[in-house]
């Protein structure tokens, strides 16, 4: 059967810790693993903009002894003009796996769904899982063992990163305590999904309004844009309503002292997050975007592993 991975939750605590010990592995021998020698094809479909996710993947799928093919949604005959059934039918027979950046989760579902090679969500609206496996990865490398450790996510935490660490943080059994303020509040649902995982993992969820409570003694703090790809006509709204949500020297002073700061990157200091805190000691960024390249080797090599 062929496995995808369209939220964090496509994978199980063990299957999780599975692919980050790969991702350790492949970072120390880059080369050990080609599933794709041949050159198999990997498509990789961009409906949105990106920097860290094109490179990873295109280097990542180079490394795996594959060729990536870049598709601009924009330039193809996707982006509404057919349907995404039929796509998924003329991509399955000549590549090994598609990984999409898109809008809607339900896309990707499609695709998924009329696909005989694994789907890769590499970001929609509501999750960003692959990002979650590299900050997972960072973290262990910094911190060791993620079990018991209290990460702390704040800013807009309705949002398809606060979505993916609510699930990907609860998976792999961390204390995922996020702050936001009133109108940008986690789904109840997804709420209730991320407890549901973490009574079985030995994690927590928990949703505060005030920052400093949300960080208090956490071992990982983090945040994101307040402005996501699509919200860019909400600007003036969102800079005002996210006012005292910058995480900055002393909202991070309230995390333990040796905390590290994580941020999925493209970054607007002085905004989610002050310079000060960014550039910082505390700041373990370019690790985490480096680490975007071995975690989703690790994936691919799993769920090509899974479904042959
Ligand atoms: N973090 C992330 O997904 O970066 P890009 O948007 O540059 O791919």
């Amino acid at each position: 059967m062929v496995r995808h991975f369209l939220k964090d939750d496509d994978v199980t605590p063990a299957e999780q810790a599975a692919i980050l010990r790969l991702a350790h592995e492949l970072k120390k021998s880059p080369y050990s693993a080609r599933p794709y020698a041949g050159p198999k094809t990997v498509a990789l479909i961009f409906d949105k903009t990106s920097t860290r996710t094109r490179v990873s993947f295109s280097v990542g799928v180079s490394d795996l002894g594959g060729t990536p093919l870049i598709i601009d949604a924009q330039t193809s005959q996707m982006a509404g003009k057919e349907s995404v059934a039929d796509t998924a039918r003329v991509l399955e027979r000549q590549v090994a796996a598609i990984v999409w950046r898109t809008y809607a989760q339900a896309g990707l579902e499609e695709m998924a769904a009329n696909s005989n090679v694994p789907v890769v969500n590499s970001l929609s609206d509501d999750y960003h899982p692959c990002q979650i496996l590299a900050d997972l990865m960072t973290v262990q490398e910094h911190r060791g063992d993620l079990k018991g450790l209290k990460l702390a996510y704040v800013g807009d935490a309705a949002n398809n990163m606060a979505n993916s660490y609510l699930i990907g943080g609860a998976l792999a059994g961390m204390h995922v305590s996020v702050a936001a303020p009133a109108g940008y509040a986690p789904a109840a649902a997804m709420v209730s999904r991320a407890a549901e995982i973490a009574a079985t993992t030995g994690g927590s969820v928990s949703v505060y309004v005030d920052p400093a409570e949300a960080i208090l003694n956490a071992d990982v703090v983090t945040t994101d844009t307040w402005i996501s790809m699509g919200q860019e006509a909400e600007k003036a709204k969102r800079i005002a309503d996210f006012a005292g949500y910058t995480i900055d020297e002393s909202l991070m002073s309230q995390a333990k002292s040796d905390a590290i700061f994580l941020h999925c990157l493209p970054a607007y200091r002085g905004y989610e997050v002050s310079a000060g805190v960014i550039d910082g000691p505390q700041s373990v960024i370019w690790d985490e975007a480096e680490n975007r390249l071995h975690a989703q080797k690790a994936l691919l090599v799993w769920l090509n592993e899974q479904s042959n």
